[in-house]
């Protein structure tokens, strides 16, 4: 199966488990039930359930586990993504081409969506054999050690001038966090070895970075239309990033260097990892 193909089946795999997951919108509350089902289906790349999947595959994991692994991360992210757009974050207005939920409901409704998306996501991989270990793991992903913490410097950072550790600090935990557990967890779910389990945290680390390295690049680069968020919101923000910190060239080529380190941590795997590989391209050349 090509690559394109392959990615296709999984997020549209994904799409009918978040589906399967989230409460049907004719259930009471209804309207919070509708705006959850707004922020977290029908759009979105679908990045970290790939990462979980491709990663599981490498150890022939049960397939409806890592649907219920990567959907519970999918939910933290959409989570994030509704709580990082209100007002009192980023305050935008778009997001995967829609209004962002907070503009379609209401600011109270889009915080109980993060809320309820959030425990909706450790129901879910509890439910699916998701061990205590992988519990531990989402919530120090998404905790004030992981995504949480990094959304809190970043907005600390606002107006300041950062060192490129700082950056990456910042970086490492409001993207990276959730990226790594995306991939570990997809290798928890296949059982994998603590070698294994090693080089993936290596591979997932240099990853996580990566992502929001592009996406810093992209926020300058792309166009509204084609990224489905309003552009050169960094910018207009004061917001650090690689763009700003390094200008466009030099994050571009910390993006190849970031590109060419993760994909030598899965040396380990040999053709076993091809669609990690596979997704480091894509992570680097998506246009949004
Ligand atoms: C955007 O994430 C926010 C970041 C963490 C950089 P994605 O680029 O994965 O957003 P969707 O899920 O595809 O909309
Ligand atoms: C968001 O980073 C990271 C999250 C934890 C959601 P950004 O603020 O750069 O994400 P976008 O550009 O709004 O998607
Ligand atoms: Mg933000
Ligand atoms: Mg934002
Ligand atoms: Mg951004």
């Amino acid at each position: 199966m090509d690559f394109p193909t392959w990615m296709a089946a999984i997020q549209a795999r994904t799409e009918s488990a978040l589906e399967r997951f989230l409460p049907p919108a004719a259930a009471a509350p209804g309207r919070l039930h509708e705006a959850m089902r707004y922020s977290a289906l029908g759009g979105g790349k679908r990045v970290r359930p790939l990462l979980c999947h491709a990663a599981g595959e490498i150890f022939a994991a049960d397939a409806a586990r890592l649907d219920a692994t990567a959907c519970a991360v999918e939910l933290m992210h959409a989570y994030s993504l509704v709580h990082d757009d209100l007002p009192c974050m980023d305050d935008d207005v778009l997001r995967r081409g829609k209004p962002t939920c907070h503009v379609e409901f209401d600011d109270a409704t889009a915080l109980l969506v993060g809320d309820a998306l959030q425990t909706l996501a450790f129901q879910v991989l509890a439910e699916h054999g998701g061990t205590p270990a992988m519990i531990v793991l989402l919530a120090q992903a998404s905790g004030s050690r992981g995504m949480a913490g990094g959304q809190a410097i970043d907005l600390a950072a606002v107006g300041k001038s950062l060192t490129v550790a700082e950056l990456e600090f910042m970086h490492i935990h409001k993207t990276g966090a959730l990226i790594r557990a995306a991939v570990l967890l997809g290798a928890h779910v296949g059982s994998a070895d603590d070698k294994s389990l090693f080089a993936l945290a290596n591979f997932a680390g240099r990853v996580g970075l990566l992502f929001q390295v592009v996406d810093d690049i992209l926020d300058a680069d792309a166009s509204t239309a084609t990224l489905g968020k309003t552009a050169g919101k960094d910018a207009a923000q004061n917001k650090p990033t690689y763009v700003s910190l390094l200008g466009l060239g030099d994050a571009k080529r910390k993006a190849a260097e970031l590109r060419s380190e993760a994909k030598s941590a899965l040396t380990h795997f040999g053709d076993r990892a091809r669609r990690l590989l596979e997704l480091t391209d894509y992570i680097v050349d998506r246009q949004f």
